[in-house]
């Protein structure tokens, strides 16, 4: 996928949308060669790059310099940079200026989390040229608010809340919403109501498309064992026993060998 457009016509298409989040350029080259429709660089790479215990401690800076990383792998690919906690809540004029900072560093669109009090930034955003991802359900940034990284939308008052917010997004031009961490049956009702395509993650089968953690899906997280998540490689151990590997062959002087010596 190269463009908004191609979001738009895969959810006419009823066609499945794949999304990774990527956050350097090693693994960008990778799912450049992939099937792979888009990539996020989510602000989760405060979690998976940075050691920190939620996205909170992201900052606009982090998030520059991992999307200039990932968009310099990522070939035509789509890419998507994560605008990080507060970066859009400072009123109009600093908004802009951290948005910019992430479009120049490559992105092709930029998403936010939540509806309220962001609708008019989005659009904004979208008459400014800047293509808009929504987030809603379990919204990372708020894990304070939230009490804690819980499924989101459990009662109808809550469902209500999630439904129009989406809605509300649509309206205000985002191109795509992200749905975390909610109830099937209410991730299927917004994807049936909305013109845009949604993407799950912990949202059952029936969005327009799916988006994984790349560390969480390639099994490197270990003891991280939600029940959306499917491990599609034992990364942990794998690379563990690998670098034994070397490890050993170093100490028991197997390696280098003539073979990767120079003469
Ligand atoms: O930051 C992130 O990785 C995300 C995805 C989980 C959607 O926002």
């Amino acid at each position: 996928m190269k463009t908004i457009l191609d979001f738009h016509e895969k959810k006419i298409k009823k066609q499945k949308i794949s999304m990774i989040t990527c956050y350097d350029y090693s693994f960008a080259r990778i799912v450049a060669a992939s099937n792979i429709d888009c990539l996020l660089v989510g602000d989760s790479l405060a979690m998976t790059m940075h050691g920190h215990k939620t996205t909170l401690n992201a900052s606009v800076n982090m998030m520059a310099l991992h999307t200039a990383a990932v968009v310099r792998g990522a070939g035509d690919k789509f890419v998507i940079g994560d605008l990080p906690f507060m970066s859009y809540r400072k009123g109009l004029t600093a908004n802009m200026t951290y948005v910019e900072k992430i479009m120049k560093a490559g992105a092709h669109a930029v998403k936010l989390e939540g509806a309220s009090g962001n609708i008019e930034l989005v659009r904004h955003l979208v008459d400014s040229g800047v293509p808009v991802m929504g987030h809603l359900g379990l919204t990372p940034q708020s894990v304070n608010q939230l009490g804690g990284f819980k499924v989101q939308g459990r009662d109808e008052k809550a469902q209500k809340k999630i439904k129009e917010q989406a809605l509300q997004l649509q309206d205000a031009g985002a191109f795509s919403v992200v749905l975390e961490c909610v109830p099937s049956k209410l991730a299927h009702d917004i994807t049936e109501s909305l013109e845009i395509p949604t993407i799950g993650i912990g949202a059952g089968p029936d969005c327009d498309g799916q988006v994984l953690v790349l560390q969480d899906m390639l099994g490197m997280n270990e003891g991280f064992k939600p029940k959306f998540l499917k491990t599609y490689f034992n990364g942990f151990e794998t690379l563990k026993d690998v670098f034994n590997k070397y490890h050993s062959e170093v100490v028991e002087s197997e390696f280098p060998t003539e073979k990767e010596s120079y003469s």
